[in-house]
């Protein structure tokens, strides 16, 4: 349902200003002359860990399948996701990466030792898939890799050998191996993650020891010869700014970028979390809300790093982030699946929006996981394949890759639900280098279509193409058996008259607004 309370949202960059009127519709002006930083591709990045089927069964069929692959990759996952222009994929975790020990993942596959995979599922790991064949996957896909280091319970010398082996261009012990393992150029190895959720699963520690360690640990994380490594700090859970605070105090001058991990979920309650289908508008209302909280966790954090780094040297990487719901009956609760409903396209459209919104401080973020595993952009079955709501929100919002943020001034109605109210609208704009600008709106009421006139000042609009991903039900997804149930279409319930162009924004959807000026 929507109020007639207004609420006039200005957004110029991250500045954020509100104030309440009373008003019928949603009024949107786009200053396209106003262009800010530019939106880094790599917060349209991804994350694959060792956890249920992501890596095997989602990437990994092995060269004897029947399932298409090259070199035990499988196709199809690698063209949904060349399709989407996937710009940074993380490996080998999350809490997998700080007991993931790199020399078990090489060599001759029949000699690799296994272990037990103890955070997820408790299965054993074959080490099957190692650096060679990320690498590999990384390169069939056309993404950047990045690498999470075990600190948890590694050593410096274990990460200090990785770094050689994977980047070393020198006739030196770690390089060799690699040539001996079939590789003889190294690898380009930008992004190297000094830990992951150092605060929990990978070691418990209070943030002054973590920013001793992760000094210690950075010191032998080296850039061998033109291969410049970004090093990225864990960082906070959630709104743990006391985390942010003490890592940038402490050791802010040594890192490139510092993490935050916020997932959303229905309940806010991790005993309880909520399901992932056949949910009611409550949990709708309660997860939209949940997710908004990204804005003001971005915000703040930004707000602690500009006082030890005003100059914006170090980013911020929000390299997990996205829905959690209760594991579904049956499965094995360690191994996260879940289904992906048009919830979740809304989930992820808000989080991109709000990204793009800061990219002036966040450089990079990841989805988890990228296949099967949580807020997955594709499930697989065997030798089928579906692509998610959120993957459709991945493409339509590829516009942004690498675009300049262009201010506007947003002023939306409220979606109210039981006493309680959440923006109707969120809204983020681009420019391209050819002039185009894109508008991404998600309407979050999920029973109300929302009316928009956006205002284009100063510019002539010759054409506009647009797309829209929405449905008749919260929780529409796709199955095997219906892989095409929910996807993007053409839209064309909007007018241009006299400079404005009025569209009305179906409930509960993803719309893109494409605008070519004369
Ligand atoms: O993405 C699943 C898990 O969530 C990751 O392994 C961990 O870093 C986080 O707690």
């Amino acid at each position: 349902m929507k109020s007639t309370l207004l609420k006039i949202t200005g957004i110029a960059a991250a500045s954020l200003a509100m104030l309440s009127l009373q008003a019928a519709d949603n009024e949107l002006v786009i200053y396209p002359e106003k262009t800010g930083e530019t939106i880094s591709k790599n917060i349209y990045g991804h994350f694959s860990e060792h956890l249920g089927h992501c890596i095997y069964e989602g990437f990994w069929v092995g060269e004897d399948s029947d399932i298409p692959n090259v070199r035990g990759i499988r196709k199809d996952v690698v063209e949904a996701l060349k399709e989407v222009d996937l710009p940074v994929l993380r490996w080998p975790g999350g809490c997998f990466a700080d007991e993931y020990h790199w020399k078990d993942g090489i060599g001759p596959k029949e000699k690799r030792p296994t272990m037990i995979n103890t955070h997820w599922g408790g299965v054993v790991e074959n080490n099957h898939f190692g650096t060679h064949e990320f690498m590999d996957l990384c390169e069939q896909i056309g993404t950047e890799p990045f690498v999470s280091i075990n600190v948890g319970s590694g050593t410096p010398q274990e990460a200090m050998e990785w770094v050689e082996y994977m980047t070393s261009g020198a006739f030196s012990p770690m390089a060799n191996l690699r040539r001996e393992n079939g590789r003889e150029d190294p690898w380009k190895v930008t992004y190297l993650g000094i830990g992951n959720e150092n605060w929990g699963c990978g070691g418990n520690m209070r943030p002054e020891y973590y920013a001793d360690v992760f000094r210690h640990f950075q010191t032998f994380t080296k850039s061998y010869g033109d291969n410049k490594v970004f090093k990225i700090a864990c960082g906070a859970s959630g709104d743990d700014y006391h985390w942010t605070d003490t890592l940038m105090k402490i050791a802010g001058d040594k890192m490139d970028g510092l993490s935050l991990h916020f997932y959303t979920l229905p309940t806010g309650d991790w005993s309880k979390k909520g399901e992932s289908t056949g949910f009611e508008e409550d949990e709708w209302f309660a997860t939209l809300k949940e997710t908004l909280k990204m804005e003001e966790m971005v915000t703040k954090h930004s707000a602690i790093m500009d006082i030890y780094d005003p100059e914006k040297r170090v980013g911020l990487m929000v390299d997990e982030w996205g829905t959690w719901y209760d594991p579904e009956p049956g499965r094995n609760p360690g191994f996260l699946y879940q289904q992906n409903t048009l919830r979740d396209a809304l989930v992820a459209g808000i989080n991109l929006n709000i990204f793009n919104s800061h990219s002036e401080r966040v450089r990079m973020a990841n989805i988890a996981q990228v296949v099967n595993v949580l807020q997955a952009m594709i499930l697989t079955d065997g030798a089928k394949i579906l692509k998610t709501p959120t993957y459709h929100v991945f493409d339509l919002y590829k516009v942004h890759h690498d675009a300049k943020f262009v201010e506007f001034q947003l002023n939306e109605t409220s979606y109210d639900f039981d006493e309680d109210s959440i923006p109707a609208l969120n809204v983020s704009c681009s420019k391209k280098e050819d002039g185009i600008v894109n508008v991404t709106i998600c309407n979050l009421d999920p029973t109300e279509a929302n009316q928009l006139t956006c205002k284009l000042p100063g510019a002539v609009v010759a054409k506009v193409t647009a797309q829209v991903l929405t449905s008749d039900v919260m929780d529409a997804h796709n199955t095997f058996d219906e892989p095409e149930a929910i996807h993007p279409v053409e839209f064309n319930d909007f007018t241009i008259e006299s400079g404005e162009l009025k569209a009305t924004l179906p409930a509960k959807s993803v719309v893109l607004l494409t605008l070519n000026y004369e």
